[in-house]
């Protein structure tokens, strides 16, 4: 049996000793990458676009971890992201973090 308690502590000590390797990992690794890239926009806004948009808004993260695992429609166009279904609260706050990171 896999203990994910243990499995958690570990990823988020990965992540604290190499933040932006890991999260970028955990951006490929949950498949982001299919819909977003760093700079240029595909099916989703570039990273960095999204960064400059929540500079300064201080409750941003949370409310991007919420969106990134419920979904979002009509912030950036018509085209609406689906749910993410397949990471954990912890995981999409790392990973809005880590977006909000890159300006
Ligand atoms: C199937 C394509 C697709 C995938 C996969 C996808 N996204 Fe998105 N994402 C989008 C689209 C399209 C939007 C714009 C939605 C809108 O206009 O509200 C978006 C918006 C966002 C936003 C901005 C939300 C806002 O309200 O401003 C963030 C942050 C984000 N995605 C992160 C992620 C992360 C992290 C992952 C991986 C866990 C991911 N996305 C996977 C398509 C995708």
């Amino acid at each position: 049996m896999i203990d994910f308690r243990r499995l958690a502590a570990l990823f988020v000590a990965l992540v604290t000793a190499s933040p932006a390797l890991a999260s970028a990992d955990l951006a490929r690794s949950k498949n982001c990458i299919a819909c977003h890239h760093a700079e240029r926009r595909m099916i989703g806004p570039a990273y960095t676009v999204i960064a400059t948009r929540y500079a300064g808004d201080s409750a941003a993260a949370g409310r991007l971890a919420e969106r990134i695992i419920s979904g979002g429609s009509g912030n950036w166009g018509q085209m609406p992201m689906p749910a993410q279904t397949n990471l954990s609260r912890e995981e999409a706050d790392v990973l809005a973090r880590w977006i909000l990171s890159q300006r």
